[in-house]
C-alpha cells in the first residue's frame, strides 16, 4: 500500500496531521490540499476533539511551499482555482472549534508559512527557517500570506518579508511574534505531551468559547466584539463546566471537566 499523503495520529483527542511528502520537503500540491480538506471535514464534528496539530514528515521541513513544479505551467485561471482551493482548506483549518497548532520542524516557506499562519499559534524547532520567498519566483503569496502575516506580525514586518523574500531563523520568528515558542527538535514530542495534559485538564466548552471569542471578535469593531465576548461569557453559565470549575475552587479540589 502506498504511504498516506497526510498521516493522522490521535492521542487523547489531540490529533496530529503530518504532511507526508518528505522527498519534496512536504510541498503542497493539489492532492495534498484535497486530502487535508477531507481530513478537516472529518475532524470538524469529531466528538472529544481537543486540539489539532499540524506538522511535516522528516527532520528537514515543515512545508517548503506550494509545489512549484505543479504550479509552473498553470494559466491565470488555474492559478486562481489552486489558490482558492488552498484558501478554502486553510479557512476550514482556522475555523475548527478547537485550538490548532503548527509544529514547525525545518523549512516553513511560502505556502508552508501560510499554512502555519492559518493555525492558532506556532511552535518551532530551533532549526526552523521561515519566509515568504514568492517574489523570487515571480509571484506573490497566494495562500493568505499577504493578509494573515500582517495580522500576526504587523504590516511593516510583513512588507519586509514579502517584498525581499528573505528567510528568517526561529529566533527572529520568535522575536517578531510569528511563533510562540522555540524548542530543540527533539523537545517537540514533549511539547505535545505537555499540551495534551494542559488542554485535557481544561473545560472543553470554555476552550472552544475562548477561541471563538478571539477569532470572531478580531473581524469586528471593538464594541461589537466586546458584546460577543459578553454573550459567550454568559453562555458559559448555561453549561456544567462553570459550576464544576468554580465549585472545585471553592471546595479546594481539582475540577473534573
Ligand atoms: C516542489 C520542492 C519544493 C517546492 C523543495 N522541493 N521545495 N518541490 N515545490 N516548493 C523539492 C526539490 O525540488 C527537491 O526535489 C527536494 O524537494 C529537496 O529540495 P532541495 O532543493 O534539493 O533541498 P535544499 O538544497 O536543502 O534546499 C531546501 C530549500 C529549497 C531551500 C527549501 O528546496 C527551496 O528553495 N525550495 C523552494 C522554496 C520556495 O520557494 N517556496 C515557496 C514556493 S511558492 P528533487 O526531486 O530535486 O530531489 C508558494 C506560493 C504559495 O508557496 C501560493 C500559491 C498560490
Amino acid at each position: 500500500m502506498s504511504e498516506p499523503l497526510i498521516e493522522v495520529a490521535d492521542q487523547a483527542g489531540i490529533v496530529t496531521l503530518t504532511i507526508n511528502r518528505p522527498k519534496a520537503l512536504n510541498a503542497l500540491n493539489g492532492a495534498v490540499l484535497s486530502e487535508l480538506d477531507r481530513l478537516l471535514d472529518e475532524l470538524q464534528g469529531r466528538e472529544g476533539l481537543r486540539a489539532v496539530l499540524v506538522t511535516g514528515a522528516g527532520e528537514k521541513a515543515f512545508v517548503a511551499g506550494a509545489d512549484i513544479a505543479e504550479m509552473r505551467d498553470k494559466t491565470p485561471e488555474q492559478a486562481r482555482r489552486f489558490a482558492r482551493q488552498a484558501l478554502a482548506t486553510f479557512k476550514r483549518l482556522e475555523a475548527l472549534p478547537v485550538p490548532t497548532v503548527a509544529l514547525v520542524n525545518g523549512f516553513c516557506l511560502g505556502g508552508g508559512c501560510e499554512l502555519a499562519l492559518a493555525c492558532d499559534w506556532a511552535v518551532a524547532s530551533d532549526n526552523a527557517i521561515f519566509g515568504q520567498p514568492e517574489v523570487l519566483l515571480g509571484v506573490i503569496p497566494g495562500f493568505g500570506g499577504t493578509q494573515r502575516l500582517p495580522r500576526r506580525v504587523g504590516p511593516a514586518m510583513a512588507l519586509d518579508l514579502c517584498t525581499t523574500g528573505r528567510k528568517i531563523d526561529a529566533a527572529e520568528a520568535l522575536r517578531i511574534g510569528l511563533v510562540n515558542r522555540v524548542l530543540a527538535q527533539d523537545e517537540l514530542p514533549a511539547y505535545v505531551a505537555e499540551l495534551t495534559k494542559q488542554l485535557g485538564g481544561n473545560g472543553p466548552a470554555s476552550v472552544r468559547g475562548a477561541k471563538q471569542a478571539i477569532h470572531d471578535g478580531m473581524d469586528q469593531d471593538l464594541e461589537s466584539a466586546l458584546a460577543l465576548e459578553t454573550s459567550l461569557f454568559a453562555l458559559c453559565f448555561a453549561g456544567d463546566e462553570q459550576r464544576e470549575g468554580m465549585s472545585a475552587f471553592v471546595e479546594k479540589r481539582k475540577p473534573n471537566f
